[in-house]
């Protein structure tokens, strides 16, 4: 939720032309996160001076306004800062003026972008308005760029290094964020800060630039008017740790900087990173090193981070020949599939290792319980593979809404082993249920698909789905990656079980088969198309099924609700007796799961339910299914595979139905309105 990118450089010459292009291009990359509006912050013409554009929109119509725009697009600079975001709105509408960049003054001496929510903004906000400052937008953020003037001209003409500024604000702030503050009083400097939501640094330097940490001790500014509330006592006076990160040989070689919300706004222009951690302070000074302060004194980390390569490949993030990243992301589950099993599945021996659960493998199985906890269609995915999961193990498995299960405290114990699975790994509420049962001492699992994401550096142990980049707001590959990383930590889990041995065997048998079976489902695409034509003006549709496929009818339905704006429910077959029976009629378009297994005679008693009401059934069932008859366009067949496996091919019908209907009602499916990839705020 939310994007915000940097460009910083050093000692190399840019013209303001490329400077924006890079934080256009930059925002480009970042706008799954939130598209409602977007802005920069660059210097401006005059020494001390920022300009801010902002517009309402994509980052499209952002392009237009700068290119409209009648800066001086020949304006070099030796050295710049120029800061951006992408806003997904949580606090005031869509409008230019709750746009980031935020300022402090009219005269923007203080700009700031921001990822995620300060809870205490309305207390703030009085304070400040007592104090003579207005107003001039309805967010959060705004208090903070206000809250860095306020303790600035409270200096009294006293000099007060960025950094300390910086923390003395901080300190104020509750709630979550990935900052990016500049300010025409420390030119060439950016403070960069998170706690709870992502940010992550690229560096480039010129080829065989050393560039190293350096342990420094410095005794900070006494900020003596540091604090809002000014009886309290003076804010990190004392003699604070930090690690520079520095040109070894202390030269003045070009350098440049990529401050992101993620990876993919970086990979293009440098492969070196620093991913921050939550309470890490990051100052960058006027000749480009590189500092990191702990923003929390008395956690006692170290502020040592290390410089990573980034794996991922600049195509894995393009769209290639397709009109929509979801698209792309459909058709690219028969690869994701197999990068999910590679390397982790051996099929003669009919075995699973998931490397990451190696050392944990007698603790899980000595465990109470195991709680999966995740939200949207992450959540789906546990809900797909707890029968199986309870099958193989043995062990009692829970499923809960990270939400609803931080509202409601449930009780968690040092023996239950809690697992988490989100895409991006860095949704709040799944991130909040972590904290929460590592307070209480469970063994917490992370499944994720984002490398250095929040989630898989907090928990003990996990695993990487390797589903690689997901960027249609729509999450379709994860999904069914989670699902088969689930089902191989099952199978991995049940190994000791001599019963499971046949069941183990048909499963992983069926897991060599499934990359096949996922291009022979694809091939339905035009005929799903087809159908998709009459049912896209509906306004409300049902899924049912039971059984392996009752979480294929929950995220079937999110698929279609979130992308056509179709409402639509997933329901369970068992249940229809039980109220939504009263829903069917000749007019309700009903898809019916029947795929053959043990539920299937179930099933069957359901569609003749609905046949009974008038009901006219679009049916999803296996190949070979006699019982059933064709009627144009409203059977789709898919090929047959093992049970526990079988949703894994269910979904992808239902995404691509989801995917059609919502561009025959002019959606723009990497974009639904109201919603971001990343939902990093509660
Ligand atoms: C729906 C969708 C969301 C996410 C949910 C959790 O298509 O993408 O429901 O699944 O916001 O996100 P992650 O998996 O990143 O924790």
């Amino acid at each position: 939720m939310c994007g915000i990118f940097a460009y910083l450089s050093y000692f190399v010459e840019k013209d303001r032309r490329y400077i924006a292009d890079t934080l256009l291009n930059g925002l480009a990359r970042l706008e799954y996160r939130g598209y409602d509006s977007a802005g920069i912050a660059i210097d401006g013409d005059a020494e001390n001076e920022t300009v801010i554009v902002k517009q309402v929109g994509k980052v499209s119509a952002l392009r237009a306004l700068v290119d409209e725009s009648e800066l001086d697009w020949s304006k070099t600079y030796t050295t710049q800062t120029s800061i951006s975001h992408t806003r997904w709105a949580t606090h005031g509408k869509p409008a230019p003026v709750n746009a980031h960049p935020h300022r402090s003054n009219e005269s923007n001496e203080f700009t700031i972008v921001h990822n995620g929510i300060i809870t205490n903004y309305k207390e703030l906000r009085t304070l400040l308005t007592n104090k003579g400052y207005s107003f001039e937008t309805e967010t959060d953020t705004e208090v903070v760029a206000k809250l860095l003037k306020y303790v600035y001209d409270s200096q009294r003409g006293q000099h007060i290094s960025f950094q300390d500024l910086a923390k003395a604000v901080i300190k104020e702030l509750e709630g979550a964020f990935a900052f990016l503050f500049k300010s025409v009083h420390y030119p060439g400097e950016i403070i960069a800060a998170r706690r709870g939501s992502p940010l992550l640094i690229g560096i480039k330097t010129s080829e065989n630039l050393a560039v190293d940490f350096v342990d420094v001790e410095e005794v900070t500014n006494s900020v003596a008017a540091s604090s809002i509330n000014e009886e309290k006592a003076p804010a990190y006076a004392k003699r604070a740790q930090s690690r520079t990160f520095t040109r070894a040989d202390g030269s003045s070689q070009p350098l440049e900087y990529f401050l992101a919300s993620d990876p993919s706004a970086i990979i293009e222009h440098t492969r070196r990173v620093l991913y921050l951690e939550d309470d890490d302070m990051a100052h960058i000074n006027g000749a480009g090193d590189l500092h990191i302060y702990r923003l929390r004194r008395d956690d006692g980390l170290s502020s040592i981070r290390s410089i990573k390569t980034l794996e991922m490949e600049l195509a894995a993030i393009m769209k290639g020949n397709f009109p929509h990243f979801m698209l792309k992301e459909i058709y690219e589950q028969p690869e994701s599939v197999v990068n999910t099993i590679r390397g982790r599945v051996d099929f003669n021996k009919h075995s699973v290792v998931l490397g990451g659960l190696r050392n944990y493998l007698a603790s899980i199985r000595r465990c109470r319980r195991i709680v999966f906890t995740a939200c949207g269609t992450s959540y789906n995915s546990c809900l797909a593979t707890r029968a199986i999961f309870e099958e193989l193990t043995e062990i009692p498995v829970a499923v809960e809404l990270s939400s609803e299960f931080l509202d409601r405290k449930s009780p968690i114990f040092r023996d239950d082993v809690c697992v988490f699975v989100s895409q991006s790994g860095e949704t709040a509420d799944t991130i909040l249920a972590l904290r929460y049962c590592l307070e209480r001492g469970a063994l917490c699992v992370g499944i994720t698909n984002t490398v250095g994401s929040s989630i898989s550096r907090e928990t003990h142990c996990g695993v990487h789905i390797n589903a690689g980049p997901e960027i249609g707001v729509a999450s379709t590959k994860a999904y069914t990656s989670q699902y088969l990383a689930l089902v191989m930590m099952a199978l991995q889990l049940g190994e000791d079980r001599i019963s499971m041995t046949e069941r183990r065997r048909e499963i992983i048998n069926g897991l060599r088969e499934l990359p096949n079976l996922v291009k022979q489902v694809l091939e339905s695409d035009e005929s799903i198309k087809e159908l998709s034509k009459s049912l896209y003006k509906e306004k409300s549709m049902l899924v049912l099924s039971r059984g392996f496929q009752s979480a294929t009818c929950l995220e079937g339905a999110l698929k279609i609700k979130e992308l056509s704006y179709i409402h639509c429910e997933g329901i369970m077959a068992g249940e229809l007796k039980h109220g939504p029976l009263a829903l069917i009629d000749e007019n309700i378009p009903i898809v019916i799961i029947m795929t053959q297994d043990a539920y299937y005679p179930k099933v069957q008693s359901a569609l003749q339910q609905v046949q009974a009401r008038k009901g006219k059934p679009i049916i999803i069932c296996n190949t070979g299914d006699s019982n059933i008859e064709d009627a144009v366009n409203r059977t789709i067949r898919i090929p047959q595979t093992v049970d526990c496996l079988q949703g894994i091919l269910t979904i992808i019908p239902l995404q691509l139905l989801s995917y059609h209907m919502a561009t025959l009602n002019g959606v723009d499916v990497d974009f639904p309105r109201n919603l971001a990839k990343s939902v990093t705020v509660e």
